[in-house]
């Protein structure tokens, strides 16, 4: 099954909304085909200016975080239904940021999936290992323990919204991309994993690898058969070489058909 790639540009705390709207109308002069689509996930701040200037355009708004419940005393935190209602169609989940540096748990994590999902919207779950576990030979075993336990419960047609990004924790940020290969086996093996959890469902969920990608290795990952895409930081927020990434996307894509 040829699954259309998602190429998703998480800018992370960067970008003021002055400099945000420049770059977001560079972006929506990009155009999300029927073999790769675009997403951005800007600061919240900047959710509301950005999408506005992205609506005409078919590039999607993704946020990069969002809390558990739906509203209430919740100082400092946004929904899911503030996000749908501002035109958001992804959210960035346990991005291993979140997991690390403001401890969020693998069940506070499961909850806001479900959150998502349940405001009409498609979660980008994140998973990955660090770089002990992998030198350990963990890896496979950290990412299922990570998907069993945030994804337990859901059914299989709430499920088939759902997108991963396999991010392993010693690639984000440092330069060090997983080779296509190393990264192509931990993406067989989530696959693997959701078609015990929901069947023929799996086949058509896109798993995403994000660490560093820049233009110099997009193709080569994406053209891997279950590498659906990429989640891409410090190299989207210039927009050459997020483009360049798009177009890398596109390149693999044609080959895979
Ligand atoms: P970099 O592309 O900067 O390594 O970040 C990856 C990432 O964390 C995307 O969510």
């Amino acid at each position: 099954m040829l699954r259309r790639c998602l190429v998703a540009a998480n800018w992370k705390m960067n970008m003021t909304v002055s400099q945000a709207l420049p770059l977001a109308a560079q972006l929506a002069t990009l155009t999300s085909g029927p073999l790769a689509e675009i997403a951005v996930a800007p600061p919240f701040v900047a959710l509301f200016p950005v999408g506005q200037v992205l609506r005409p355009s078919g590039v999607a708004l993704a946020a990069q975080n969002c809390h558990a419940l739906s509203a209430g005393a919740y100082t400092g935190e946004v929904s899911a239904p503030m996000l749908a209602d501002l035109g958001c169609r992804y959210v960035i989940i346990g991005h291993s940021e979140r997991r690390q540096l403001f401890g969020e748990s693998d069940s506070f994590i499961h909850e806001k999936v479900k959150a998502v999902l349940e405001a009409g919207l498609y979660p980008i779950l994140c998973v990955g290992e660090t770089l002990e576990e992998r030198e350990h030979n963990q890896t496979l075993e950290v990412v299922s323990k990570q998907l069993q336990a945030n994804l337990a419960g859901i059914s299989s047609g709430l499920g088939a919204k759902l997108v991963i990004a396999y991010e392993p924790i010693w690639a984000i940020g440092t330069g060090k991309t997983a080779t296509a290969q190393e990264a192509q086996e931990v993406h067989a093996h989530i696959r693997g994993w959701l078609q015990q959890l929901w069947g023929e469902t799996s086949k058509q969920l896109r798993i995403l690898y994000g660490g560093s990608v820049k233009a110099s290795n997009a193709e080569e990952l994406m053209a891997k058969p279950d590498i659906d895409g990429a989640l891409v930081g410090g190299a989207s927020l210039q927009f050459a070489e997020f483009s360049a990434i798009i177009e890398a996307a596109k390149k693999a894509m044609a080959h895979k058909k």
